[in-house]
């Protein structure tokens, strides 16, 4: 039967037809001919439990014999108010108030136009661009395309149509460097908020990890320069933590490793443990209260119709309570151990005509290519072994579940060895 679906990030004239996911179990999902294949990506990173996890299944069917939905104007629900605790209770310190939409590029759009009116309600309307870093992907709304890398990224075709930003330098420095290293990429950082401060009212960055970006991967001393900074030049510090939140980095949230409170941080992705969309852009008491005042323009003009949906919000409760009572940070760990054993530290790989560079940070690891054209065929090599993988230009990449057994997790580091071998 011809699907009338229309693909994400596909070309029609050349698309192959997509397989259709019938099931799965955790880090595998099911094809309908019976063919089941161990997902190093899980779902665009946000399935880290895997697929049909029993007790996150059980937490949404017992949610939908209760309450599957209901407006968040003027009215609120036990999971909602509940999952906004702890989401406060496991964020950096002082990030106490959260507001909930969909998907990440909402939990982006919301954060965006927070920090604009935060300073408009402070005076200072001429804030009202926003300082993003090349590199970056923060979502394909209008909003956020315009926010992306705009040489690099894909939205270079909605340049005419995209509100002007500016962008900073992608930083260099890797996760360890020494910070003299770090101290370049602060100061590229620098010359760029001397010029544009003055209007601008955020800077915005995939701490630690650009994702879709390039999997460009950085030290934390940038995001304790990069707070500084922003305190110096009164800018608000957004941390879009939709790809690296929930463990991605070895840490609960990259923030962590850095040790500092950004002024608001967003997550989505793994915060349901990927089984149903939403976001939750959080911030600090000086963003909040700024918003607290007699004119029309102190409230905050937004409202997504499934903002707080309670099956949403009791799975993502559920989710967060297996990963503390699982230890998924241990798991991760042992991950990480496997990635760079595999991947990083085989010296043949790295040497690889090929190859341009091999990296890792918690449960991600890349093998970055010189020319992409030395990737084509390889999402299919790697399916007849049982593996889905789902590189984009030059990257050829793994993020697991967190639940991926060692001996799984060794057989998705073999494939991508083995398409160089
Ligand atoms: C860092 C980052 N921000 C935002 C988004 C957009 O999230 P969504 O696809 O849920 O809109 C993504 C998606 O990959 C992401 O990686």
């Amino acid at each position: 039967m011809m699907s009338h679906v229309w693909h994400p990030y596909t070309h029609l004239k050349t698309q192959s037809p997509a397989p259709k996911v019938v099931g799965g179990e955790g880090p595998r999902f099911t094809l309908e001919s019976g063919e089941q294949l161990l997902d190093a990506t899980c779902s665009w990173w946000c399935m880290i439990h895997g697929y049909g996890h029993p007790r996150l299944v059980a937490a949404i069917r017992e949610q939908a014999g209760e309450l599957c939905h209901v407006m968040l104007g003027g009215l609120s629900h036990e999971p909602a108010d509940r999952l906004a605790s702890e989401l406060v209770r496991v964020t950096p310190e002082g990030l106490n108030h959260v507001f909930y939409s969909d998907s990440g590029s909402v939990g982006m759009e919301v954060a965006m136009k927070m920090a604009v009116q935060y300073h408009h309600l402070r005076g200072k309307a001429g804030k009202h661009r926003m300082l993003s870093l090349m590199k970056a992907y923060h979502g394909d709304t209008s909003g956020c395309m315009a926010v992306c890398d705009p040489e690099e990224g894909m939205h270079s075709l909605f340049a005419g149509y995209l509100p002007r930003h500016h962008f900073a330098p992608a930083p260099t420095a890797p996760y360890d460097a020494e910070p003299e290293a770090v101290a370049q990429d602060l100061a590229a950082l620098r010359r760029v908020l001397e010029q544009y401060h003055h209007e601008s009212a955020a800077l915005l960055m995939e701490p630690l990890l650009q994702a879709a970006g390039g999997l460009n991967m950085t030290s934390p001393l940038y995001l304790k320069g990069a707070r500084e900074l922003c305190d110096e030049f009164d800018l608000l510090l957004v941390f879009d933590e939709v790809a690296t939140g929930f463990g991605r980095t070895g840490r609960l949230f990259a923030a962590d490793h850095a040790g500092i409170t950004p002024d608001i941080m967003v997550l989505s992705k793994g915060l349901t443990g990927g089984h149903l969309g939403h976001a939750a852009t959080l911030a600090t008491d000086r963003v909040h209260d700024a918003f607290i005042g007699d004119s029309p323009y102190h409230a905050f003009m937004h409202g997504p119709t499934f903002m707080g949906n309670p099956l949403a919000c009791r799975v993502a409760l559920e989710s967060l309570a297996i990963f503390e009572e699982e230890h998924y940070l241990d798991r991760i760990a042992g991950l990480h151990r496997i990635l760079r054993e595999e991947l990083v530290l085989d010296t043949r790989l790295r040497a690889h005509s090929l190859v341009a560079d091999v990296r890792a940070l918690g449960a991600t690891a890349v093998i970055e290519v010189r020319d992409p054209a030395s990737l084509k065929g390889v999402a299919d090599f790697a399916r007849q072994q049982g593996v889905w993988l789902r590189p984009f230009g030059r990257w050829l990449y793994t993020m697991p579940a967190y639940i991926t057994s060692e001996r799984d997790m060794r057989r998705i580091t073999g494939v991508m060895k083995a398409w160089f071998s």
